[in-house]
This record gives structure tokens, C-alpha cells and sequence, in this order.
């Protein structure tokens, strides 16, 4: 009878799992640092489906960066260490490949696009011999394909072709990042990690490669990770939202469920602290004290000490991850059932 129950089990885990593509499970990673073990990531746990774009928002140093890189498994050792936790995506778990087979990853299926377009341009090379690199490196196609696949990746994202020869110094900071992201297309990846692709840019500038970013992939069905602190970004581009506090996502739900109904204490101290355009800016509430030091977190909850809202018990225990709504999460104490009610 066990191994029956056991095999249904295996058989409903496989349905519900058709539609994902990347799954984290239960990521840490720390820094070596002078100043102590800097825990980056704590515990982090995120699911992403075919085709979804997961806005990744938080402050500085919240670990965006740090989960970004372990999903490329392209942090550096040392400093960095993988602590615990494991990262599927289609189902492939990419912390027990060989760095051979993940190099073959890397832009194939996942490709990654930086906030400074310089992190992944050479100065030295034309824009066109860039794209052509890199679908070179993972596509066996011929001279003719490869020149007519790099015209059709500038004409994509809107770069005219006379402009294959050019050097990175001759475009714009924005022309510069559609260039990245021609090359972050080039192999069609499944799924485009986006780090802050447009903070750098200018806000019209910055408008125009989101809206460009958002067609590719509606065209594409790609799935992207869209990672910035900006809320207006998120709530324009994309499907579903993980807000990150102290290397862990502490609220996770669709845009209209988080933006009509932000549970999380500090998700609504994000809110607040949005400025708006008819408002006084001396009247923006911004969230009470700093982001905690990561290489001495506080206890229990990592917001705690900067919570209006906090019990008791927010001191000394990790809240549990609560599902209030279907899909919509929130880890604190607030709306677990079991906490009790005189705590509250
Ligand atoms: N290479 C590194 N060496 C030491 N500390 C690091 C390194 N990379 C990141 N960190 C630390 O890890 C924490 C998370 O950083 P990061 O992932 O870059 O955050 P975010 O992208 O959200 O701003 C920060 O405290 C940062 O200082
Ligand atoms: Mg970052």
C-alpha cells in the first residue's frame, strides 16, 4: 500500500510540475568578508513558469544579485559559498552538472542581462562581431546563417543594420543595452534574468527598452526574472512579483494581488515610500530605520526591528511562509492561524 501511495505521489507531482521552468529551493549563500560571514541569501525559495515574467524587488544589498548569479552558478568561490539549497530548471538540477555542461547553459536556456551594458560588451570589438559571438558559440549554423541571424537580432531590437560595423563607445547608454540585449536573444533562451537592465538609462530611454523587452518576449514566450526596486517597473512589466527582504522573499504574489493587497509590513512600507507625482515630497513616509547588516541579522524575523507591527514572538521565531489567498504568500507572523490570537 506504501508504495502505491508512494507512486501517486511521484505521478502528482510530475503533472503539476508540466508548466514550470525554474524552481529554487531553500537557496543560502554566504561571502567570506573582513567584516565576517555576509549571509546573502537565506533560505530562498521561488518557483517561475513557462512563459512568466517575476518581478524581483527589494533595497540594495537584499541578495537580488546574489540569487541572479547562483541561478548562472556564477558566483565566485571564494569569496561566495553555496550553504545549502538546490535550483532546478526543467527539471535539470544545475548544482550536480559539470561546469561544462552549464557553460552550454548559460545563454542557450538562460541568458543574463546587467545593469551596466559594459559588463558584457567588449570595447574592442564591433557590435556586430558580438552578436555573431555569441550565437556562435552555441548555435553550429554557417557563416551566411550566422551574418543573416546578427541582422535579423539588431533589426529585433531596433538597430539598423548599417550600424553592424560600429564600436560600443558610438551608441548610447540605451542603444548600448539593446545591443545586450540582441546578444541576450540570440539563442533564444528560456529564460532572461534581468538585473536592473534599465537603471542606468534615462526614464524615457528607460521606458522604451522595457516596452522593447516586454514585446520580445510576449513574441518569444521567454520567461523572464525582471530584477529592480522599482514597483512601477514591476507593476508594468510583469506577471508576478517575489518582494526580497535580508536574502529571503517575504511576500510573493500576481501584480494585481500584491498591488491591490499588500499583506507584508514591509511590503506596504515599499508602497508607501513610492513617490507620486501631485504629492509633497517632504510628506513621502520612507520605512523607519536601515536594512539590517547581513553579517549580523537579527533574529527571528529579519524585519522585526524596524516593524510597526511586530508580536512578541516576531523576536525570537522565523515566521512560516503563509499561502492567505491562492498563490498570494506572505511570510509573517501576522496571518499565521496558529499564531496566537492573544499574541497578535
Ligand atoms: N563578491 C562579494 N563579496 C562579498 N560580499 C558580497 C559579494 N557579493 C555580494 N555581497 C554581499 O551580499 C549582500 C547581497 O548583495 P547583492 O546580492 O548584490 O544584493 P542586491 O543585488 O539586492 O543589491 C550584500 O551585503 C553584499 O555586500
Ligand atoms: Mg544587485
Amino acid at each position: 500500500m506504501k508504495e502505491i501511495i508512494e507512486e501517486i505521489d511521484i505521478v502528482v507531482e510530475e503533472e503539476k510540475d508540466s508548466n514550470e521552468l525554474l524552481e529554487i529551493k531553500n537557496l543560502s549563500v554566504q561571502f567570506d568578508t573582513d567584516s565576517g560571514v555576509v549571509s546573502a541569501v537565506n533560505n530562498l525559495s521561488l518557483k517561475i513558469g513557462k512563459g512568466e515574467t517575476l518581478g524581483f524587488v527589494g533595497e540594495t544589498g537584499a541578495g537580488k544579485t546574489t540569487t541572479a548569479l547562483s541561478i548562472m552558478k556564477l558566483i565566485e568561490s571564494p569569496p561566495g559559498k553555496l550553504v545549502s539549497g538546490e535550483i532546478f530548471l526543467d527539471g535539470e538540477n544545475l548544482f550536480k552538472i559539470k561546469e561544462k555542461d552549464m557553460f552550454n547553459i548559460r545563454g542557450n536556456k538562460v541568458s543574463m542581462i546587467f545593469q551596466d551594458p559594459m559588463t558584457s560588451l567588449n570595447p574592442l570589438m564591433t557590435v556586430g562581431d558580438q552578436i555573431k559571438e555569441a550565437i556562435e558559440i552555441h548555435q553550429k549554423l554557417s557563416r551566411e546563417e550566422i551574418e543573416e541571424k546578427t541582422e535579423e537580432m539588431l533589426n529585433l531590437v531596433g538597430i539598423r543594420k548599417e550600424r553592424v560595423n560600429d564600436y560600443p563607445h558610438q551608441f548610447s547608454g540605451g542603444m548600448k543595452q539593446r545591443v545586450v540585449i540582441a546578444m541576450a536573444l540570440a539563442c533564444n533562451p528560456e529564460l532572461i534574468i534581468a538585473d536592473e537592465p534599465t537603471t542606468a538609462l534615462d526614464v524615457t530611454i528607460q521606458a522604451q527598452v522595457l516596452e522593447l523587452m516586454k514585446e520580445l518576449k510576449d513574441k518569444y514566450n521567454t520567461s523572464m526574472i525582471l530584477i529592480t526596486h522599482d514597483l512601477g517597473v514591476v507593476a508594468e512589466t510583469c506577471d508576478k512579483v517575489a518582494v526580497i527582504y535580508a536574502g529571503t522573499i517575504i511576500e510573493n504574489a500576481n501584480v494585481k494581488d500584491l498591488y491591490t493587497k499588500p499583506l507584508h509590513p514591509y511590503t506596504l512600507g515599499l508602497f508607501n515610500s513610492i513617490p507620486s507625482l501631485d504629492e509633497d515630497v517632504s510628506r513621502l513616509m520612507v520605512i523607519p530605520g536601515n536594512p539590517p547588516d547581513p553579517s549580523n541579522l537579527p533574529k527571528g524575523c529579519k524585519f522585526h526591528p524596524r516593524c510597526t507591527k511586530k508580536l512578541k514572538i516576531c523576536e525570537t521565531e522565523f515566521p512560516k511562509n503563509v499561502e492567505v489567498s491562492p498563490g498570494h504568500f506572505v511570510c509573517c507572523h501576522l496571518f499565521d492561524e496558529e499564531v496566537q490570537e492573544e499574541d497578535k
